[in-house]
Formats: structure tokens, C-alpha cells, sequence
């Protein structure tokens, strides 16, 4: 098979379709970590976990990269991760998702946009109800 030929039309295309550069995606995570780290509620979260934050910044971009260009170069376990934390809670991740919305906005690419805020959304949704069922809470809807 000619490897320049574009691929064949499924309906899983529009989860390949590439909606951004991978400068975006750095600009992506780099803008939103700023963002976290600077805010109140979730700044203090990440200074206490994040050793390093050049390695952090780099397995995010590999982690977004994968789900809005499908380059799969990120292999982490974000669930266990997540669900090993303390304290976490339903307003922390409205938080989070408020500033990446707030983030994948100020990009100008509707198409990046709505593609990763789907995405952001889904991925909260399970993060927070692993966390609470790994920590035994009544988890609300996000
Ligand atoms: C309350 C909301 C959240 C908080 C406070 C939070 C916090 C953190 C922290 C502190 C780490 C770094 C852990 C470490 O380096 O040891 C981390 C890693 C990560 N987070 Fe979150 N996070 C939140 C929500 C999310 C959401 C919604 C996503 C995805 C849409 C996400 C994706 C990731 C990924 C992919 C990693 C890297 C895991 C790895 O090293 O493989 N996080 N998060």
C-alpha cells in the first residue's frame, strides 16, 4: 500500500482527523500548565506532586498530541494516577476544565477547540469517578 495515500474513509475518521499542529498542541499544554499553576485552587496541587516540570510538560504534550493528532507516543496510566491522589474534588476538576476551556478558546481553531474540550470533559468525568470510587465517595456529576 502506496504510505502517502490518504486513509480510507471509516467512520472512526473524524477521531484521526488531525485538527491541529504539534505546535499547538505545545502551545496547548504549555498555556494551560501556566494557567494551573498560577491559580489558586489548583496551583498549590501541582507544586506539591510535579518534581519535574520539564518532563510533566513533555509527557502531557505526548498525551495530547495522542488524542488530537494520533501520534500515540504517550503510554502512562492517567486513571491510577489520578485515583492515588488526595483530596481531589468535584470543583478541582470544574476548575481544571474551566481553564483548559478558557485555554483551547483563546487558540483560535474551533476545530482544536471543540475536539479537545470533548475530550477534556470525558476524560474529568472518568478521572473524577475513579478517584472517588478508588477513595469510597458518592461521586455527583461534574
Ligand atoms: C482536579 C483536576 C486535576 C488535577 C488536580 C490534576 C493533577 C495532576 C498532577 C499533580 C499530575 C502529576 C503527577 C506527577 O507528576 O506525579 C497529573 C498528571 C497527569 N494528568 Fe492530571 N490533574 C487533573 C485533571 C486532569 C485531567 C482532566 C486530565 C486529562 C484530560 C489530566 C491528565 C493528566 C495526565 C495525562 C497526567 C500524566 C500522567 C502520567 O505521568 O502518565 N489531569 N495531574
Amino acid at each position: 500500500m502506496n504510505n502517502t495515500a490518504p486513509l480510507p474513509h471509516t467512520r472512526f475518521a473524524k477521531y484521526r482527523a488531525e485538527v491541529c499542529s504539534e505546535d499547538e498542541v505545545k502551545h496547548l499544554v504549555h498555556t494551560f500548565y501556566a494557567a494551573a499553576r498560577d491559580d489558586a485552587m489548583l496551583g498549590p496541587i501541582f507544586a506539591a506532586e510535579v518534581k519535574d516540570w520539564d518532563a510533566h510538560l513533555t509527557t502531557l504534550i505526548d498525551f495530547w498530541s495522542g488524542l488530537l493528532r494520533g501520534t500515540m507516543r504517550y503510554h502512562g496510566k492517567p486513571l491510577a494516577q489520578h485515583a492515588n491522589m488526595e483530596h481531589l474534588t468535584p470543583c478541582m476538576f470544574r476548575r481544571w476544565l474551566t481553564l483548559f476551556f478558557a485555554t483551547t478558546e483563546s487558540m483560535g481553531n474551533p476545530a482544536l477547540q471543540e475536539k479537545a474540550d470533548a475530550i477534556a470533559l470525558n476524560i474529568a468525568e472518568r478521572l473524577w469517578k475513579s478517584f472517588a470510587e478508588s477513595h469510597a465517595i458518592v461521586a455527583p456529576q461534574l
